[in-house]
């Protein structure tokens, strides 16, 4: 058989079951790899509980037209994210077509028995849509469905507990229904770590981006590859204002003489963080591991098909492992800790994390309260004892280090080479512990606190009045050459062609930082001597004194777009002894020239920016408006055309 056969037969799900023997495939709908890891623990646990072999499976890797051939005893499971509008995650896009094929020509699908959970968020209208048409159209086909369709809600940030929820029942009638037996659990790692003696040094990775890759991406194209991220030089950084418990930043970074990285007004820029060296030292520390610290080792799983891939950061080293890879400081989730007691090293350790982890209100309270990482949890209940943790239980358990996403707050027609992005940084207090320690990483995002480090090692301003987690140290990168690890990453939020076309935007917080764009781009077009039409800008912020953003510049725009053209009006939340206004009530009070503008027919554009909270009141209170204009029928039809024709755009985050 040559590779590519296997390759091909790999992608039949059916064969997979009959060569590999596995029990159940659950597959991932996955952007940002979150479901990928829901879809990982259910494998686990159906192994670990009731001895199923099971698979993992991303949806791309898969040629589902054969889920006809499925047999009976095969189970199948989906963990399906749903992202903006709706949208089913990149990697689904084949399964979608799929099932949307099957559903048009009525295939059977009578042998497929399906486990489901979903992940969404009930702030977006289109909460679930993916796994709840997946659903219908499965079940329509004749699919069945083993147990309830589990919906995870991040509003309040309880997907976790939803899917335990959701697993428990799944897998408890799984048991009831198929005569399961629970067996004793054993770890069995799903990552094949080796120690590598011989390594080509540049081979090894040793932190995003990589310099090899960074190396074979600059002279195998000339193309920029977005996805893969460049070490960004810092021009500059400053606070834009600063409160007790926030701030917020400017930086700015060069892309670059040689326009390998390239944007557009209104995209994204990417950026990596890396986990602060206390946090990293505290872990070796912790793991015994300090003295291994340069070991290269490479990391292949052991649960697929073909018997095992390489990472996608193989080979490396611990310290990178800890540094670059991992998100060690992040969220725990209860099976996490759950599972680490096991690896506990004292009996009283393992029942203090048995205790904190036995419930959710527990969990919620002693861990997520508290804002413990995983290393300052294990501090906490070991104190200086080493654990003996395999390191593939850190690969299974913590997720990848993913870029954090930030709306670009400057035109790339005026500054094409140098990208601009604006940032809160919240400052909550830290708890500490009883040794003066820092207990734990006490609340600071860590992308955030990561260049509010950068910030203050540019301008040489020591940053240890802060409890920021990287007071205490910053990585090395950072410090000595003042990088960044960026990609663009591109937005449909941009501006229409035509610099006449009137446009709405309605921003606030940092929300306001693509219209900063948006305005500073329209000015230039202006000073060029273009037609520039309407441009209406709402912001809102708490109040004048603490958090109005670029207050200098937006008279100097309108000097040169002409006070008749570009219009702004604030709305402040939190000022002193005034009530609080929001910008959907500057809407309403200007409600009639904003409706002239839609119904001039000059194809107006509306931008809705800042919280999908804001958002969504700003979209209702559009329809509020319309209704009054024009009579309540159609008023959902109309905002629906809006959002299809892209006159209503808009870029939100939780
Ligand atoms: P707040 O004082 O009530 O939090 C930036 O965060 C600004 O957006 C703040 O002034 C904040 O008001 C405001 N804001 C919060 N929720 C909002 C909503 N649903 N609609 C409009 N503005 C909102």
């Amino acid at each position: 058989q040559t590779f590519r056969q296997r390759k091909a037969e790999a992608r039949n799900v059916a064969l997979v079951f009959k060569e590999t023997g596995v029990d159940a495939v659950i597959f991932w709908g996955s952007q940002s790899g979150r479901a990928e890891a829901f879809a990982r623990r259910l494998a686990e646990s159906l192994e670990a509980r009731f001895g199923l072999r099971s698979l993992a499976a991303d949806l791309n890797d898969y040629d589902h037209a054969n889920l006809t051939q499925l047999e009976s005893s095969h189970l199948c499971g989906f963990v399906l994210s749903t992202h903006g509008d709706g949208d089913p995650p990149d990697n689904s896009d084949g399964f979608w077509r799929a099932i949307h094929a099957f559903s048009k020509r009525g295939a059977q699908l009578s042998n497929l028995r399906y486990m489901l959970f979903g992940l969404g968020n009930s702030k977006y209208r289109q909460f679930n849509r993916v796994a709840e048409t997946v659903d219908d159209i499965l079940e329509r086909l004749g699919g069945t469905r083993i147990g309830e369709f589990g919906r995870g809600d991040d509003a309040n940030g309880e997907t976790e507990d939803n899917f335990l929820a959701w697993r428990t029942a799944t897998e408890d009638l799984l048991k009831a229904e198929l005569g399961l037996v629970e067996q004793d659990s054993i770890y069995n790692p799903a990552f094949n770590i080796q120690e590598v003696l011989l390594a080509d040094p540049n081979g090894v990775f040793r932190g995003e981006p990589h310099q090899a890759l960074l190396n074979q991406a600059t002279a195998s194209s000339k193309i920029a590859d977005p996805k893969i991220p460049r070490a960004l030089p810092v021009v500059h950084a400053r606070p834009l204002w600063e409160s007790d418990e926030r701030l917020c930043l400017h930086v700015e970074l060069d892309l670059g003489a040689d326009r390998l990285v390239k944007y557009k007004t209104g995209d994204h820029l990417a950026v990596w963080p890396s986990n602060p060296v206390r946090e990293v030292e505290q872990l070796l520390s912790l793991l015994g591991l300090q003295e291994k610290r340069e070991t290269i080792i490479s990391i292949g799983s052991v649960n697929t098909p073909e018997g095992g891939r390489e990472s996608a950061f193989s080979p490396t080293t611990i310290e990178a492992l800890f540094s670059h890879y991992l998100e060690i400081c992040g969220l725990l989730s209860r099976e996490a800790v759950l599972a680490l007691a096991s690896f506990a090293p004292s009996e009283a350790s393992k029942t203090r994390v048995l205790q904190m982890s036995d419930n959710a209100q527990t969990f919620k309270k002693e861990v997520v309260g508290s804002h413990l990482t995983l290393p300052s949890l294990m501090r906490a209940v070991g104190g200086l004892l080493v654990w003996r943790v395999p390191l593939s239980f850190f690969l299974e358990k913590l997720k990848p280090l993913q870029p954090r996403y930030y709306s670009i707050s400057s035109s790339a027609v005026v500054q094409p080479q140098r990208v601009s992005i604006t940032v809160v940084v919240d400052k909550p207090p830290n708890p500490t512990s009883e040794d003066g320690a820092i207990a734990a990483v006490g609340g600071w995002g860590l992308a955030t606190s990561y260049l509010h480090a950068v910030e203050r090692s540019c301008n040489s301003v020591p940053s240890d009045r802060y409890h920021s987690p990287f007071a205490l140290g910053a990585p090395r990168a950072l410090l000595v050459d003042h990088k960044v690890f960026g990609a663009v990453r591109q937005s449909p939020f941009k501006l229409p062609v035509r610099a006449s076309t009137p446009i709405i935007m309605v921003g606030s917080g940092t929300g306001v930082a693509p219209f900063r764009a948006f305005v500073q781009e329209r000015a230039r077009r202006k000073a060029m001597g273009h037609e520039v039409g309407s441009t209406f800008l709402f912001m809102g912020f708490r109040s004048p004194a603490s958090d109005l953003l670029y207050e200098d510049e937006w008279s100097e725009h309108q000097r040169i777009i002409g006070q008749d053209l570009l219009k702004i009006w604030t709305a402040y939340s939190r000022e002193i002894g005034k009530r609080k206004v929001y910008v959907q009530d500057r809407l309403l009070e200007n409600a009639a020239e904003i409706m002239r503008l839609f119904e001039e027919g000059s194809g107006c554009r509306m931008y809705i920016c800042g919280s999908a909270d804001m958002a969504r009141d700003v979209v209702d209170t559009l329809a509020v408006m319309r209704a009054k204009a024009a009579g309540q029928q159609h008023v959902n039809a109309w905002i629906k055309q809006l959002r299809q024709s892209k006159q209503l755009l808009e870029d939100v985050w939780n």
